[in-house]
């Protein structure tokens, strides 16, 4: 990464806090409401035990340098294009990735932990 790419990216913190920390409700759903929220519809039931490894990587690894996000913040998509670089950032193994994915993918698809923030 360019210096220059990192103070950037230094000077844009502060508002990233100051957001983060506006949050009225920073929701990082827990494993238990995720699987009790989970229905046959929405595929295969996830493991409980890899959610629970990427929810502890969400909270330690990927709030280093941030408070985290409430999950609900950015839908699917929007994830998907910024996961990569934070992943990066984090210097997660390949292990620690697919487990963080497998969490931020069912913490979005489980109706009961993502309505709350809905509009948000
Ligand atoms: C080394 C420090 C660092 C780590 C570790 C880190 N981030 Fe970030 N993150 C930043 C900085 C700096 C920004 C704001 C500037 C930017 O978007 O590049 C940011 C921004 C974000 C944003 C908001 C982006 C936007 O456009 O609004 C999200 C969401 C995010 N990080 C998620 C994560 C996740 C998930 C992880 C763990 C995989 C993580 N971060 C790990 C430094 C970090």
């Amino acid at each position: 990464m360019s210096k220059l790419r990192i103070l950037i990216r230094l000077a844009s913190l502060p508002v990233l806090l100051l957001t983060a920390c506006a949050s009225p409700s920073g929701r990082v759903p827990a494993v238990d409401d995720i699987m009790r929220a989970w229905s046959p519809e929405l595929g295969r039931r996830p493991d409980p035990v890899a959610l629970a490894h990427g929810r502890t990587i969400y909270l330690t690894s990927c709030a280093r340098c941030h408070s985290p996000q409430p999950i609900s913040r950015y839908d699917a998509g929007t994830w998907e294009k910024k996961l990569p670089q934070m992943i990066d950032d984090a210097n997660l193994d390949l292990a620690d990735e697919d487990a963080l994915r497998a969490y931020l993918e069912a913490a979005l698809k489980a109706p009961d932990t993502r309505g709350a923030d809905a509009g948000s």
